[in-house]
């Protein structure tokens, strides 16, 4: 079922026996994200018995070397995978290795050959889990080993962001990956459209009829989309010193989800229906022009401060980060799409790393009921809120006003809750579910050339004006006492949703 995205929701459908090549196959992603992801494939029986799992990595590696670095990894990440030891050698049996170097191109003849061991149809999935400095020279080998031809079998290609670091960039390396494959066959992740509660919304919006007449600026105040972290940077400095929160998650992953909330309903679930509606929205959203952009977008960096009960150290101070570092690691700001739905409504996306807690979430917040008939406050509940959890405890809640049990006409706030630990389980992680579509050819949850482009064009004056700034506000790690994001919803109902983790939560 090409194009239609959706049906991996409905039922399983198990992909063509494909092989799954990972550059890059000794490194973090790796590891942490894509073997585990296929270990779960294997166990849900969706890698299908002649698939294969290819490594590629530079060390002078042999077969049983990468096999037990896959299980000793899939020990730490996903025990489950290993413990069964039946199950185990099946996904054992499944892994190969190619050694050499990047640039060599008898790595590629050897890849080749690997690709073609069982003879017959070959699909071929390149993962490259590898900087984007290695993307060209990969993609160039591939396609001089004929390995991007597709007469014998699907050839897919998957790219990790970040994806350019500007618009300038990201058109260059979509240039570069385009005069060696077909758009068709470059796959550019996004984790967050993998994520189930990412997906549902589009479900939940295009399959209840109910909501649609709300979905619009008579009826919604403005939307807030906050993905809050509570860890720092870890060992990621080389990457985010030069990428920051707003590169790192605004202009992808939460970008990425208001178009998924503000797009108008696309004529068929076809992936090119889909992104094509979504960079309608893009499109419609209002020019920043530079002098707007302090009281439009707000930026400040974590100060040592306590994080539960740890006492962590500032951004500044972290390994590999400069002393005088101006990188922001919380980004926050208001966009507005100047469609006919949406005029007027603010969109208030926030993102930071050393905050008080893990949660992820879109708000729709609603008005106020025109008449006020009964005495409401903030907290039982004066505006509806429809809440989609992305993390942690995925699902849905609607926050209605109701009245206390009682002769007195007391109201409290009730909370109609769909969580997915109650009405599901067994949900994939976001990788498996991206894996999954690639090797199905359902491009729906991927980016196009044009949207990452567009997406960047947007945020451009926004990275110039930081750009030119020598300091930068800092913040309490653990904290959320940020300068000026009260601000940001001057003229919106109800303030910030909190985002500290709640016994209800
Ligand atoms: C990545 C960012 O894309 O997403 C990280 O580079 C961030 O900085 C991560 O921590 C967050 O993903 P998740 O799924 O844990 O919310």
């Amino acid at each position: 079922m090409a194009g239609d995205k959706f049906a991996s929701l409905i039922g399983s459908e198990r992909p063509e026996a494909t092989n799954i090549v990972i550059f890059g196959a000794s490194g973090d992603l790796s590891k942490r994200k894509l073997l585990p992801a296929l270990a779960h494939m294997h166990r849900w029986n969706l890698l299908g018995s002649h698939s294969r799992i290819i490594g590629v990595v530079r060390s002078k590696w042999t077969r049983s070397h990468w096999v037990n670095y896959v299980h000793d990894q899939l020990l730490h990440y996903f025990p489950e995978a290993v413990m069964n030891p039946p199950s185990w050698r099946r996904i054992a049996d499944k892994l190969d290795l190619v050694v050499g170097d990047l640039t060599d191109p008898n790595m590629y003849q050897d890849l080749a050959k690997a690709l073609h061991a069982d003879g017959g149809k070959t699909n071929a999935l390149y993962y490259l889990a590898i900087p984007p400095s290695w993307y060209e020279v990969v993609c160039k080998n591939l396609k001089d080993a004929g390995l991007s031809d597709e007469s014998d079998g699907f050839r897919r290609i998957v790219v990790e962001k970040p994806f350019g670091m500007d618009l300038a960039s990201a058109k260059d390396l979509n240039d570069k990956l385009q005069t060696y494959f077909d758009e068709s066959q470059i796959y550019r992740i996004d984790h967050y459209l993998g994520k189930e509660a990412v997906q549902n919304l589009m479900v939940f919006r295009f399959a209840n009829a109910v909501l649609e007449p709300l979905w619009n600026r008579n009826y919604i105040d403005h939307i807030q989309i906050s993905v809050s972290e509570s860890l720092g940077i870890g060992y990621r400095a080389g990457y985010y010193e030069n990428s920051g929160a707003f590169r790192d998650m605004i202009q992808s992953h939460l970008m990425q989800v208001m178009a998924l909330v503000a797009m108008e309903p696309p004529i068929s679930l076809d992936a090119n229906d889909v992104r094509d509606e979504k960079m309608k929205v893009l499109r419609s959203m209002r020019e920043i022009k530079p002098e707007d952009v302090k009281d439009i977008a707000v930026r400040a960096q974590y100060a040592k401060g306590k994080v539960g009960d740890e006492t962590v150290a500032a951004y500044r101070d972290e390994k590999n980060v400069a002393d005088d570092s101006c990188t922001e690691t919380f980004a926050a700001v208001k966009f507005y799409i100047d469609n006919w739905r949406w005029q007027g409504v603010p969109f208030v996306l926030r993102t930071g790393k050393r905050l008080p807690d893990r949660v992820s979430e879109i708000c729709i917040r609603f008005k106020e009921s025109p008449q006020k008939l009964f005495d409401l406050d903030h907290d039982n509940g004066r505006n509806n809120e429809l809440i989609f959890r992305l993390q942690p405890d995925e699902g849905m809640q609607l926050t209605m006003t109701a009245k206390q049990p009682g002769l007195s006409t007391e109201l409290r706030g009730v909370k109609l809750d769909a969580s997915y630990g109650i009405v599901g389980s067994g949900m994939p992680e976001a990788y498996e579910t991206l894996l999954h579509d690639v090797m199905l050819g359902e491009a729906g949850l991927f980016s196009r050339a044009d949207e990452v482009e567009e997406s960047w064009a947007i945020v451009a004056p926004i990275m110039d004006a930081w750009a030119k700034e020598t300091d930068i506000a800092t913040y309490p790690a653990g904290t959320l006492d940020i300068l000026g994001m009260d601000a940001l919803l001057d003229e919106c109902e109800g303030g910030w949703r909190d985002l500290r983790l709640c016994d209800d939560y």
